[in-house]
């Protein structure tokens, strides 16, 4: 029997407990059910952790995180926050974690669920099939550039600075991920960037263009700059298989190509480190979506972007494709027999809240797995 995986669970705000309180029912159900045993840890972050421990991550929690085999993470923020100094904001708990753990690849994969194909805003002929996945810089960039900050001008006036820089090993080690990805998927890599108006954007081109030459022959290797990637995605997403792109473009391309898919609230992430010498990555797993602080609290929430960054757990960092398989299929289960949390419904279609689509998929698990 292999040893117990460390989970470290951080629920967060908003949406992010109630999402992860279905979570947990699959986990366990897994610890049950299945050969993978968890042993879980809980923590805060976000504004939970504002109020409870005084900072967005306390050193304790990150400490757990950096020694457990994967964290889950469910949401940070919401408007009790919101005028808070930069510093103490509940985004910076989770922008922390990823620099920290250097988890500086963020795959989203942006997937278009046969029986959510109506939900899309697109034509479904533009949609249907559709299986994009952005590889996002996650800890580089304009997020993390110095100099930065907001300086007071002799007339009076004030200076917003943020710094974009990447460096050769930075856009590499990203780069990698990228390319051992395409060689599993669909063998094509679209590498994104302004390298028309920004240097960064030049050595970014450059590096990847060395890379894939040197170490990845085999894959067909694309540029596009960001602006008219964006259009691509709305106009003819198909077209991508793998896309590479720094911290901001990421950010922005990851939340339009959601959209492609239905619904925000069905869009997993994971965001990977470096393998060690013992062939361990630090690894957390998180909704693209937020915190949703409209919707929180009233059992209302998708909890299904949730349940599946903790497929892709399963799948990338504890090599269990076939659990990760089976929560999947329970997913394409529940949405094939018609069950809808508010934002993947369709007007008239009946709704189902949080804690049932948490039912629905639990008789899912055991039906498939009986
Ligand atoms: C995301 C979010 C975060 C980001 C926020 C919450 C800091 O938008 O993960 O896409 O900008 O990276
Ligand atoms: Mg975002």
């Amino acid at each position: 029997m292999a040893s117990n995986k460390k989970l470290l669970i951080l629920a967060g705000d908003g949406i992010g407990p109630e999402a992860m309180t279905q979570v947990r029912r699959v986990v366990d159900w897994m610890d049950k059910r299945r050969s993978v045993g968890f042993d879980i840890d809980e923590g805060l972050v976000g504004g939970a952790a504002i109020d409870a421990e005084g900072a967005p991550v306390s050193d304790a929690t990150v400490e757990k995180a950096m020694n457990s085999d994967a964290v889950l993470l469910g949401a940070v923020g919401g408007p009790k926050w919101d005028d808070l100094p930069f510093a103490q904001k509940p985004e910076r708990g989770l922008l922390r974690l990823r620099k920290d753990m250097v988890l500086f690849a963020n795959l989203r994969p942006a997937l278009c669920f046969d029986a959510l194909v109506d939900a899309s805003a697109l034509k479904p002929e533009l949609v249907s099939g559709l299986d994009i996945m952005i590889v996002r810089e996650l800890t580089g960039g304009i997020y993390f550039g110095e100099p930065r900050g907001i300086e007071e001008l002799p007339d009076g006036t004030r200076r917003g600075i943020n710094t974009q820089v990447y460096t050769t090993p930075e856009i590499q080690r990203v780069a990698r991920v990228a390319f051992d990805l395409a060689k599993k998927r669909g063998n094509r890599l679209c590498s994104v960037e302004k390298a028309n108006v920004m240097e960064s954007g030049v050595l970014w081109r450059e590096e990847v263009t060395k890379l894939g030459a040197a170490e990845f022959p085999e894959v067909e290797l694309s540029h596009m700059y960001a602006d008219n990637c964006a259009m691509q995605l709305v106009r003819n997403p198909k077209q991508f298989d793998v896309i590479v792109t720094d911290n901001l473009f990421g950010d922005i391309l990851s939340d339009a190509a959601a959209m492609l898919t239905g619904s925000l609230g069905m869009l997993p992430s994971a965001s990977l480190g470096d393998m060690d010498a013992q062939g361990r990555r630090m690894a957390l797993y998180e909704p693209v979506h937020g915190s949703a602080p409209d919707i929180a609290g009233q059992n209302k929430a998708n909890p299904l972007a949730t349940l599946l960054s903790f497929a892709m757990m399963l799948r990338y960092s504890f090599d269990l494709g076939d659990d990760a398989d089976l929560i999947e299929q329970a997913v394409q289960d529940v949405l094939a027999a018609g069950k809808r949390t508010g934002d993947i419904a369709q007007p008239g279609q009946p709704v189902v809240s949080t804690s049932e689509m948490g039912d629905a998929i639990l008789a899912a698990l055991d039906k498939r797995a009986a």
